[in-house]
């Protein structure tokens, strides 16, 4: 592995093992074998749980890390019950921008702290397909207000350990204070609604 990756993977794995476990309770709960992960940065962890995974970021330092194929290829073998033979894709991009991606060809979009994901790429989502999503950059309420999506799980987190919950989901994404959440309004404010509860993030089934 070149220093260069090992140096990025370092920075990103801050909490060694923290999204591997978050990734596999989101498998648990909702399988799924292609993976469309836009604002990834460097998080392959993705990938020792998910057959093929599609990364997308605008960031200029991630092409060097992703072009180290044997070095990614590494770190994705390295963790417990990696896929034999994990298929990598890398697009360097605005995900705004047309990724060349055939439409509804993914199980899986992950949208985790990098702006309006759900927004720009739900096309590629299959219908039945599943978003993961977090709050703090208003991504979450965005899809709460978009009518392709509906709430289908919230993903608890405690001590390092993730489980999604799909029991009393009218308990979430219910505003502290009183606002007409617009998409105007997140595109405004850029970050997310503050909500009565506060799960580490959601899940959203893709209906149309
Ligand atoms: C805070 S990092 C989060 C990285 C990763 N999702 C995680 O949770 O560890 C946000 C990433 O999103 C990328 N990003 C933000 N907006 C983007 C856009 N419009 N197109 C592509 N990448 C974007 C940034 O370059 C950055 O690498």
């Amino acid at each position: 592995m070149e220093a260069y990756t090992r140096k990025l993977w370092t920075k990103q794995e801050r909490h060694p093992g923290d999204r591997l476990n978050l990734f596999a309770a989101v498998a648990d709960a909702v399988g799924g074998r292609t993976v469309l992960y836009p604002g990834s940065f460097v998080d392959v962890a993705a990938s020792s749980v998910f057959q093929s995974v599609t990364y997308v970021d605008s960031n200029r330092a991630t092409p060097r890390f992703f072009a180290d194929v044997d070095g990614v290829h590494e770190i994705i073998s390295s963790q417990p019950g990696a896929p034999d033979d994990p298929e990598v894709r890398f697009i360097h991009s605005d995900y705004g921008d047309d990724l060349g991606l055939p439409p509804g060809s993914f199980d899986l979009l992950i949208s985790l702290y990098a702006g309006f994901v759900s927004e720009a790429c739900t096309d590629y989502l299959r219908i039945g397909g599943a978003l993961l999503v977090n709050s703090s950059h208003g991504d979450a309420a965005m899809a709460s207000i978009d009518s392709r999506y509906r709430l289908s799980g919230v993903v608890l987190s405690r001590a390092g350990s993730y489980r999604v919950a799909t029991a009393d989901l009218d308990m979430y994404l219910i505003p502290k204070s009183s606002v007409e959440v617009t998409p105007e309004m997140l595109h405004r404010a850029g970050r997310g609604i503050q909500y009565t509860k506060t799960p580490y993030a959601y899940l959203f089934e893709r209906i149309a």
